[in-house]
């Protein structure tokens, strides 16, 4: 027990169960060692440790970070937190000196440490994440830059785009999503150890340095501020929320396009599932779970809100359900990445069922009067009429164009509507021509290289 001066009476079992937080921030251990190593450093460099003390007390630690990595520590049921286990142990370990290691910390300064320090190990990995999924979209695109489909506004048939095009299109939110993670590194990369409880340590540690030993960019200027701030983890959790939308929005795409209706797209057998009832059915089940773990990552990052909307001053016992939220949103976005990359990388294409009709180059038939020089509101209104003709007569467009060529002039409808061509007239920077595209993989490809590396 940590503050068993003051108390008579130990926890009631029942008290203990909600207080503690072993359950969830034991995940932190390796991280609340690497902090009590620096912090031991610290309190050496300040005097408050002597040489020998501080060996002892590295010993200690160093053995109990290799029982971590090897999954060999035993944790008690007198542990209260990650905290208190490593301080429990390093007792058993190197005896009355560890009772030392706490000067001038408080757990409020160590846990916020220890989980930046968390954040910063594991982002990495959700960056990886999203390379990897970026890096298949990539190589799907680059197989299908001339492969024509329907593009859709409002769901209806709007024009034609290159498939690529659109696999791109769910390249560019996750490359945002990656900078997003890469641009917290500034405000997530701030030290809080060496603020003590809430007024700072009273020892003469140097905190610059010790956010230097440990991997930070700067130590928090304002120790009230240092042990309650959790911009950071919101931050994080609404970068995994919009990563939810993302993926979800794909998903969504996934399911309607492998419908028989559509029928774009089919599952491969490893990433469908069946019905138990209907034996022809083939289910879109990961990618309708992908729409619903969005559900779930916005649910954290309100929750994370909610949870420090109103704290006092400092620390606040609140903080502890703080990590739930980064470790559930985390692993949720672990899970969901590879699957979808997986899913995705075996997708069957079918461009035979991506039927391009005529009325989808309307627009390409008003700019081809336009090019002869009438204003496009007019040849908007001529090529419409023409639409309702068609429609009327139950034609193609087609046939209702080449009723008109005598009227309209030079033009030749098997040119103006042929949907490469028109595709290929697309040729502006972001449009959908297939040398466009071609540009547009370049930049996706080397930007995904280039952000391989991490600090
Ligand atoms: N287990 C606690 C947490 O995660 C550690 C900090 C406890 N601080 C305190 N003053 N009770 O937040």
């Amino acid at each position: 027990m940590l503050w068993g001066g003051r108390f008579s009476q130990s926890m009631h079992g029942l008290a203990w169960k909600l207080n503690e937080s072993l359950s969830v921030d034991h995940r932190l251990a390796l991280q609340d060692v690497r902090g009590s190593q620096a912090w031991v450093n610290a309190l050496q460099a300040a005097g408050i440790l002597t040489p020998d003390e501080a060996q002892r007390l590295h010993q200690g630690l160093a053995q109990i970070a290799e029982e971590f990595a090897q999954g060999r520590f035993v944790f008690q049921e007198t542990d209260e937190d990650i905290h208190t286990a490593v301080e429990r142990r390093l007792g058993e370990l190197v005896g009355e000196v560890a009772g030392k290691l706490h000067t001038g910390r408080s757990r409020n300064d160590q846990v916020a440490t220890d989980f930046r320090l968390w954040m910063l190990d594991t982002l990495p990995q959700v960056e990886t994440a999203l390379q990897d999924l970026q890096a298949v979209l990539l190589q799907r695109a680059a197989e299908h830059v001339e492969t024509v489909m329907p593009g859709y506004t409002h769901l209806q048939r709007a024009q034609p785009i290159s498939l690529a095009h659109w696999f791109l299109s769910h390249f560019w939110p996750l490359q945002r999503d990656r900078q997003r993670l890469q641009h917290l590194r500034p405000r997530l990369a701030i030290l809080p150890l060496g603020s003590g409880a809430l007024a700072g340590c009273p020892f003469p540690v140097d905190r610059h340095a010790l956010a230097r030993e440990l991997g930070f960019l700067e130590a928090s200027p304002n120790s009230l501020d240092a042990v309650a701030d959790r911009d950071f983890v919101v931050e994080y959790l609404f970068i995994a929320a919009l990563i939810g939308v993302h993926l979800s929005r794909l998903a969504e795409q996934i399911v309607l396009y492998t419908t028989a209706e559509f029928g774009f797209f089919e599952l491969s057998d490893a990433f469908a599932t069946g019905s138990s009832l209907m034996p022809q059915k083939k289910n879109p089940d990961l990618f309708e779970l992908t729409r619903a773990k969005a559900a779930y990552l916005n649910a954290l990052l309100n929750g994370a809100m909610n949870l420090l909307k109103a704290l006092p001053s400092a620390y606040d016992k609140d903080l502890q359900e703080d990590k739930r939220y980064v470790f559930e949103a985390t692993d949720t976005l672990l899970l969901l990445l590879p699957v979808i990359a997986a899913a995705l990388r075996e997708l069957r294409v079918h461009p035979e069922r991506m039927k391009i009709d005529a009325f989808m180059l309307a627009t390409d038939l008003a700019d081809e009067l336009v090019r002869q020089g009438i204003p496009f509101r007019q040849a908007h209104r001529k090529v419409g009429e023409l639409v309702r003709k068609a429609l009327e007569q139950g034609i193609s467009l087609e046939q209702a164009t080449l009723q008109e060529v005598a009227t309209w002039g030079a033009i030749q409808p098997q040119v103006v509507l042929d949907p490469l061509r028109s595709l290929a007239r697309r040729e502006v920077w972001g449009g959908t021509a297939p040398q466009a595209v071609r540009a547009q993989l370049q930049l996706a490809s080397s930007l995904l290289k280039s952000q391989n590396s991490h600090s």
